[in-house]
């Protein structure tokens, strides 16, 4: 073993970065995540570098590299400049302070190497081939983050075969490559994986014929992130995530699921509030649209489930209109996981054979909805956004027949740590609402099956 793997505890000990280009920006990342205080010199720094460590403890320095300014015990030096003189230069500064040496792209020169990291703290995976290939740690780290398909074997049979073929078509390796990428993280590889393997054939076959075009042809995931907790993601949406070049997110994602999106990612928060649009409906469109045609992976993340209450419908129908491919994964709606985790099953042979989904959001301060078909005996009510109309609701329900002392519960932000679930009856639950000031997000479930709340519920005990 040439490289023994250590795990170096790198919090609040200072690390000094010597370049200021991208390859010190990743270091900064990796190093910051794992909680170091970065210092960086270089005569020129990037901007996101800057950025990133804008509010840290770090000095980033623009100066030419001279060791009196370097007044620091450093737990470890990085040498990332495109200067071998330079390089050279901070070798012999942590040789003679015997200070861990990091020379990027020369593992000889080395005292530690960067491996390829999976980040599920507290559990860390780190990959490493002792410094001969980073790419294909890389490509290693990423099966093991896709749970390694079980069908991936075959599928390098089949692009195996045509690599001569696609070697004379594209003749540039930069070419060759991207069409690879295109190949085995898009509809190819996602339809021969999910067992369509005609249609996989097809595909390949058509890009083969003009493997210029397909490499300018990107795609669209619709992908929905469920309520709340990440482990309710479907291993379809996390493997997508982990291919994203491109992901728009909506407020309703959590932080939780965004941590496992693809760390070169781009990331365009599209996020909308009750009355406060923040990115219309038309401008999210087009910037799906325009993503895709640079030849973009784009993800299109939504909480819940995208078709329900969640305009995915809209959007991938002018994805139709400019002819972008795309596919649909479904997420757990809000429904789902906040009775789930409030222990309320939404059907059940006693109370309840039948459960309606409805939006109770308030259109000119009012809220028109069939009341005679939501009063029926044996039916779960689930209200989607709305908090705001509650009060209404409940006294509409009321007026309309249904019991006062039915049961009914708000689940405020379901499935999260936070989760609160608050169970009543229809005639009081507006006021408990003001009292113990529920939050959005937030289901307001009405029906007989509330009732079994206080034995079933798993989640808050
Ligand atoms: C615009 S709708 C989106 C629904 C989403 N597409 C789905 O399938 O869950 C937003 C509403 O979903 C509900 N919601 C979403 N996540 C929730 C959560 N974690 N806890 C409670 N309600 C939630 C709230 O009623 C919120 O106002």
């Amino acid at each position: 073993m040439k490289y023994y793997p250590l795990f170096f505890k790198l919090e609040n000990k200072r690390c000094l970065i010597v370049g200021g280009g991208a390859i010190a920006l990743r270091r900064a990342k990796n190093l910051l995540a794992a909680g170091a205080i970065i210092d960086v010199l270089a005569s020129t720094v990037c901007q996101p570098l800057k950025e990133l460590l804008a509010d840290t403890e770090g000095c980033v320095s623009e100066a030419d590299f001279a060791v009196d300014l370097l007044n620091e015990c450093y737990a470890l030096i990085i040498a990332a400049t495109d200067q071998p003189r330079v390089n050279q230069a901070v070798a012999d500064y942590a040789q003679q302070h015997t200070i861990p040496l990091n020379r990027v792209d020369e593992p000889s020169q080395c005292d530690f190497i960067f491996p390829s990291v999976i980040d599920r703290s507290p559990l860390t995976i780190a990959v490493s081939n002792s410094g001969s290939s980073p790419v294909l740690s890389k490509i290693l780290k990423r099966q093991i983050e896709h749970f390694v398909p079980k069908a991936y074997g075959e599928l390098s049979s089949l692009v195996g075969a045509h690599r001569e073929q696609v070697k004379q078509r594209l003749p540039v390796i930069q070419q060759r490559s991207e069409f690879w990428q295109q190949v085995l993280q898009g509809r190819i590889a996602e339809a021969f994986l999910s067992g369509r393997r005609q249609q996989a054939s097809q595909l390949l076959n058509q890009a083969l014929a003009n493997p210029q075009q397909f490499i300018q042809q990107g795609e669209v995931y619709l992908i929905g992130a469920g309520p709340g907790d990440a482990e309710l993601l479907t291993l379809k949406a996390f493997r997508l995530l982990q291919s994203a070049e491109v992901v728009l997110h909506d407020r309703l994602v959590s932080a939780e699921v965004m941590a496992l999106v693809n760390k070169q990612a781009e990331l365009v928060y599209v996020g909308k509030r009750r009355d406060k649009h923040s990115v219309p409906q038309g401008s999210i469109n087009q910037l799906l649209i325009d993503h895709a045609k640079r030849g973009k992976r784009v993800v299109r993340l939504k909480g819940g489930d995208p078709f329900i209450f969640g305009r995915g419908g809209e959007e991938i129908e002018t994805l139709v209109e400019e002819g972008i491919a795309f596919q649909v994964i479904p997420g757990i709606t809000a429904a789902s996981g906040c009775s789930s985790y409030a222990g309320i099953p939404l059907t059940h042979r006693d109370y309840a054979q039948s459960v309606q989904f409805i939006t109770g959001q308030l259109q000119d301060g009012s809220i028109n909805l069939n009341w005679p078909e939501l009063i029926a005996p044996a039916k779960t009510l689930v209200f989607y956004m709305g908090l705001k109309g509650l009060p209404l609701i409940c006294q509409s329900l009321i007026s309309h027949g249904m019991s006062a002392d039915m049961p009914c519960a708000i689940v405020e932000k379901g499935t999260t740590p936070s989760q609160r679930v608050m169970v009543s009856t229809l005639a009081q639950l507006a006021q408990e609402m003001e009292q113990q000031h529920i939050a959005s997000p937030s289901l307001f479930i009405v029906g007989e099956v509330v009732s079994l709340s206080h034995k079933l519920n798993w989640f808050n005990t």
